[in-house]
């Protein structure tokens, strides 16, 4: 019998300083920069998004997710053999945030290790997870998204500072008979390294290079518009299934303008699209857990229904996973 893999638990948790459009443009102000939440909105969808506090990492955001999406699965961090974190703000150069969420669950021994494909790297990490519990490596797998990207903004550049929040999401995804995980397509495209980066690291006890985010907007959105549709349709045909097949598209929620139009593409009305954008921002890896969660705990998204989760991020890096709840 073929082995799948399902999710049987899902958890979110948003660091508790929301900033209002209104907060942030008066907070820039301050320093000369000029934005206004009429901008914000219209061209993005955004009206607030969480910031953490100074001392808290994607660890402790990870934490309250896993949390809770362990809670919701019924089982103990030690029932888990596998966690994957995927975040592109981790707490340290090394060792991985899930080895550090690991010991903070208390679920030490499983392998456990990051995923590092900015905004798509939930659905690099889910992928990945899929693919150990279809091949026997893992049982019961704890899947995270969780970033302090408030972190890599550049404050003095109000084309990139407004987009972005904090958070994290997590799953349980488990072994099973029936399906779970359906297909999955995962892309990258080194070219495109320089339209969305942090082009900095570290070296002889240094920070070398510009540690903040730079983004090429609009080039960004002209990829993924195209990229995401040609994700969601080879997902869709490798399980034989079509658009008409989708109960909910789960978007990387970075734009509510791209998300619009893969909604058009795939003739799928908004009120099938869950959307956290408005109260979120652009979470990078945290944002699909973050808004299945939150399908899951508003009873928009029901067991049994089929979803289909996507993203795109720097790298240039895409993919998406289609599945029955
Ligand atoms: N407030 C006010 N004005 C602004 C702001 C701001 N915060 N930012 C830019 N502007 C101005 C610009 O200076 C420009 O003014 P000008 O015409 O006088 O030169 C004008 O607004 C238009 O700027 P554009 O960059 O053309 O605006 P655009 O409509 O392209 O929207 C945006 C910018 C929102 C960034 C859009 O391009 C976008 O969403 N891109 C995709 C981003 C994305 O999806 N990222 C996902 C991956 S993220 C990841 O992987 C980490």
């Amino acid at each position: 019998m073929r082995r799948y893999s399902r999710i049987t638990g899902t958890g979110s948790y948003l660091p508790p300083r929301r900033v209002t459009n209104a907060d942030l443009v008066a907070e820039l102000a301050q320093s000369g920069i000029q934005t206004s939440d009429e901008w914000i909105v219209e061209r993005t969808g955004i009206r607030a998004r969480h910031f953490a506090a100074p001392d808290v990492t994607s660890s402790d955001l990870a934490l309250e997710a896993a949390r809770k999406a362990l809670e919701a699965a019924g089982c103990q961090p030690q029932d888990i053999d596998l966690i994957i974190v995927a975040t592109s703000t981790p707490d340290m150069v090394f060792p991985s945030t899930a080895c550090i969420l690991q010991n903070k669950l208390g679920a030490n021994g499983c392998p456990a290790f990051d995923v590092q494909a900015v905004c798509s790297g939930f659905v690099y990490a889910l992928t990945v997870a899929d693919a150990m519990i279809q091949s026997g490596a893992a049982r019961r797998a704890l899947v995270v998204g969780a970033e302090v990207f408030s972190r890599i903004l550049d404050f003095q550049d109000r084309t990139t500072c407004v987009l972005f929040g904090d958070g994290a999401g997590a799953v349980v995804l488990e072994a099973s008979d029936t399906p779970g995980i359906l297909a999955s397509e995962l892309h990258a495209d080194g070219r495109y390294v320089d339209i969305l980066c942090v082009p900095g690291g570290v070296s002889g006890g240094e920070v070398l290079g510009h540690p903040l985010l730079k983004m090429d907007g609009q080039a960004v959105f002209k990829l993924a518009v195209g990229l995401l549709d040609k994700a969601a349709r080879a997902t869709l045909a490798k399980a034989n299934l079509t658009d008409a097949d989708i109960d909910w598209l789960i978007p990387h929620q970075a734009n509510i303008r791209i998300m619009q139009s893969t909604a058009r593409k795939l003739k799928l009305s908004m009120d099938k699209v869950v959307v956290t954008v408005d109260q979120h921002g652009n979470t990078s890896a945290a944002s699909i857990p973050l808004a299945l969660d939150h399908g899951v705990r508003t009873g928009q998204v029901q067991k049994g229904e089929t979803l289909l989760l996507e993203g795109v991020g720097g790298g240039f890096t895409w993919g998406a996973v289609l599945l029955k709840l």
